[in-house]
């Protein structure tokens, strides 16, 4: 666990969840198999696919990304396959297409629940591996990149109500990746917030209790949302301290029990085994040594990961190791 940097990425692997997803990346990553990524907004499934690609045999071919939600139908079939000159009009000279651009790296179709029928349909051929032309083209186009997709609806759904074929799905799917919401890791928030606030504003930092807060909210818009909101507050604070009335009105009007924090956080950190077998004492114990060893005994860093503060860890340590219990 930690951070794992590459091409000009920083990301954090600080769960359990995490961990195996990375895992299932590198797996699939070394496969060659088509990937389709799902999961929330903002949950990471862009940094997901490029990680695939920077794990395979791929990573030195192109990486070629496309937003099928950003363009109308016909631009993302002459973006996808490319043209040839005077194929409609407006095209004043041949273009390649993203899968000829691709070569044999890595093709990252982005919200491929946008696609429509006919691209859905074209698309289901190419990736049965035949041929095709450029628009208005006479020459055979053999396309031989790999496809990650990713979505943030249900696909599922989509091809429930018969928006999206079913054989695309399971030809785009044949392996899956979820990528997690933020509030099933809440013990990777403070790490990200301190990471973010870092980037925004070097010598700033956070009051106690704004971790605090940070950690039980449920962050709908996920990793995304924790970084604006925090690029928010490190602009609006004057003193380079960052309190509660620096953040969103919603953060400042939740109170949360010492005991419901811990029980979230613990639903972040623990297994669903040990949160039911164990006492709070016991528990709070385990997640404190798990804590502790994940920031390799810092105990500062232990503290805002539990978002407790660091004198009331050290109490705990020293009631724990006394040798008279
Ligand atoms: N594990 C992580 N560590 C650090 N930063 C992350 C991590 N996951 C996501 N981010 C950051 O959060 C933001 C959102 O990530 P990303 O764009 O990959 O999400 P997404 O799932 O593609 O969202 P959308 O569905 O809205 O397109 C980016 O700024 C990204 O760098
Ligand atoms: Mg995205």
């Amino acid at each position: 666990m930690g951070w794992e940097r590459f091409d000009d990425i920083v990301m954090l692997v600080g769960s359990p969840l995490m961990t195996g997803l990375m895992e299932s990346v590198r797996r699939a990553a070394a496969s060659g198999a088509n990937v389709l990524i799902e999961g929330e907004t903002g949950t990471g499934k862009e940094l997901i696919a490029r990680a695939i690609h920077h794990f395979s045999p791929r990573s030195s071919a192109p990486w070629v990304d496309i937003n099928c939600a950003a363009l109308p139908d016909h631009l993302a079939e002459s973006e996808l396959f490319g043209y040839e000159k005077g194929a409609f009009s407006g095209a004043d000279s041949a273009k390649p297409g993203l899968f000829e651009l691709a070569q044999d790296g890595t093709l990252f179709l982005d919200e491929i629940g946008e696609l429509d029928r006919k691209l859905q349909s074209k698309l289901l051929r190419i990736l049965d591996g035949a041929p095709y032309y450029r628009l208005g083209g006479t020459r055979k186009v053999t396309p031989r990149a790999r496809i990650v997709a990713a979505t943030n609806r249900k696909l599922e759904t989509a091809v429930a109500g018969g928006e999206f074929r079913r054989d695309l799905y399971h030809r785009l799917g044949a392996i899956r990746i979820e990528t997690p919401p933020l509030r099933a890791r809440r013990g990777e928030i403070g790490p990200l917030a301190e990471y973010f606030l870092e980037q925004e504003r070097p010598r700033a930092r956070f009051a106690q209790q704004v971790i605090q807060a940070l950690e039980t909210y449920d962050w709908p818009g996920n990793i995304r949302e924790l970084r604006n909101v925090v690029a928010s507050a490190a602009a609006m604070c004057p003193d380079g301290i960052i309190g509660l009335s620096h953040l969103p009105g919603h953060f400042r009007d939740r109170q949360v029990s010492d005991s419901e924090a811990l029980s979230r956080l613990a639903a972040a950190v623990l297994t669903s085994e040990e949160q039911s077998s164990f006492r709070l004492e016991e528990m709070e114990r385990r997640l404190v040594a798990r804590a502790m060893a994940f920031t390799n005994g810092h105990q500062q860093r232990a503290a805002g990961l539990l978002g407790v503060s660091r004198r009331t860890l050290s109490r705990k340590l020293k009631e724990w190791t006394r040798p008279n219990r």
